[in-house]
């Protein structure tokens, strides 16, 4: 069923809570709606997806039209040896999913619990979290492409899946409406405890059990990152950056606990979190917005921030950092 809003205020539709309008929001729950909705008569001049609304940050009026996926369909699909193939539809809110899997005693998505988002938006960014990625378990993405007006499929590796990267965010950016998702989860136990302080987090839950990592994942969560419906927000706003593995090794030399990650022969990654705290911007507040005082990656709105503040916020702490360390960090939320 499609919906049509027009001229529709998008405070509850962007987890930063800015105020900002849209031309007009059309809701569907069917992948046929698509069709359309994107018929050459009626086609949308500029459109864009709007999933959950926790990764953007709208600086203006949108003068086009929001796309907004709403059908939450759980289904499995097959059942191979020990995989279980799940496939979720773009409007399932990411953890009704998680937990439905944890419910159900699939292995595979328990480390990304609590990620704000939708289902739809997931392959997009790749979210990823304490040594998991949506694409270690994403088997494939339905989508439509609005210029072709074709419903496609595009396999694990077509979606060219990096940190926090996709063929999404690239050579098919603005082109395509992710429908559904197709997961492969597993039926045994494949527990991922290797990040951070997660195994001693459900060690003292009583051992590892898929609940139990849930439970571990969500409190390490709801101890560093602030509630959106509190606080605006949209989680880590800048993405670790990737640098030459030299220059990574000449800052550890400098700073003994700087967290660094190695990612190949010549490149490894850096916690923006750590560079951004270091600089001294943790809690750091200017006007209505501010650095999250419990993790320095979160930019928040205090109250009534437009997102005009929250770039001014961002550009000043980029530039402190590129100061300091001669790193540059790059926004991780799309800025509309
Ligand atoms: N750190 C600080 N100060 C801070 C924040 C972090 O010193 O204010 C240090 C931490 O002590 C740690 C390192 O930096 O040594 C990394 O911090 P953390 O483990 O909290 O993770 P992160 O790199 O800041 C990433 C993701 C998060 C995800 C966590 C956990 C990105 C951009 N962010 O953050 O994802 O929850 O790892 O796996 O990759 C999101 O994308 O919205 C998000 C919250």
């Amino acid at each position: 069923m499609i919906k049509i809003w027009k001229e529709c205020p998008l405070r509850d539709l962007n987890s930063f809570h800015v105020e900002e309008h849209a031309d007009c929001i059309i809701e569907f729950d069917q992948k046929e709606d698509l069709d359309t909705i994107f018929a050459e008569a009626n086609e949308p001049s500029k459109w864009f997806v709007l999933g959950g609304g926790n990764n953007i940050l709208f600086t203006q009026r949108f003068d086009g039209t929001l796309i907004k996926p709403v059908g939450k369909a759980i289904t499995i699909k097959a059942q191979i040896d020990d995989s279980v193939i799940v496939e979720a539809e773009a409007g399932v809110e990411w953890d009704d999913l998680v937990e439905w899997s944890v419910s159900n005693n699939l292995w595979g998505m328990e480390n990304l619990s609590l990620i704000p988002g939708s289902v739809g938006a997931a392959p997009v960014q790749n979210i990823g979290a304490y040594g998991a990625e949506a694409k270690d378990v994403i088997e494939r993405v339905h989508c439509f492409n609005v210029s072709e007006r074709r419903h496609r499929t595009l396999g694990n590796a077509e979606c060219h899946f990096a940190y926090r990267d996709s063929i999404f965010k690239q050579a098919l950016k603005g082109k395509v409406i992710i429908t559904s998702v197709e997961f492969r989860l597993s039926k045994s136990p494949q527990p991922n405890l290797t990040y951070g302080d997660l195994s001693k987090e459900v060690e003292a839950r009583g051992g590892t059990s898929l609940r139990n990592i849930r439970d571990a994942v969500c409190a390490i969560r709801r101890s560093k990152l602030p509630d959106t419906a509190v606080l605006g927000n949209a989680g880590s706003f800048f993405k670790n950056p990737i640098v030459n593995k030299s220059i990574g090794e000449e800052l550890k030399a400098q700073y003994d606990n700087m967290p660094i990650y190695p990612l190949s022969e010549s490149k490894c990654k850096l916690a923006a979190g750590w560079l951004i705290d270091k600089a001294g911007l943790k809690g750091f507040r200017k006007g209505r917005v501010g650095v999250h005082d419990k993790q320095a990656l979160v930019l928040v709105n205090l109250g009534g921030a437009t997102g005009g503040e929250v770039i001014d916020l961002a550009h000043e702490v980029q530039l402190v950092v590129k100061e300091k360390f001669g790193i540059e960090i790059e926004p991780e939320v799309n800025i509309l």
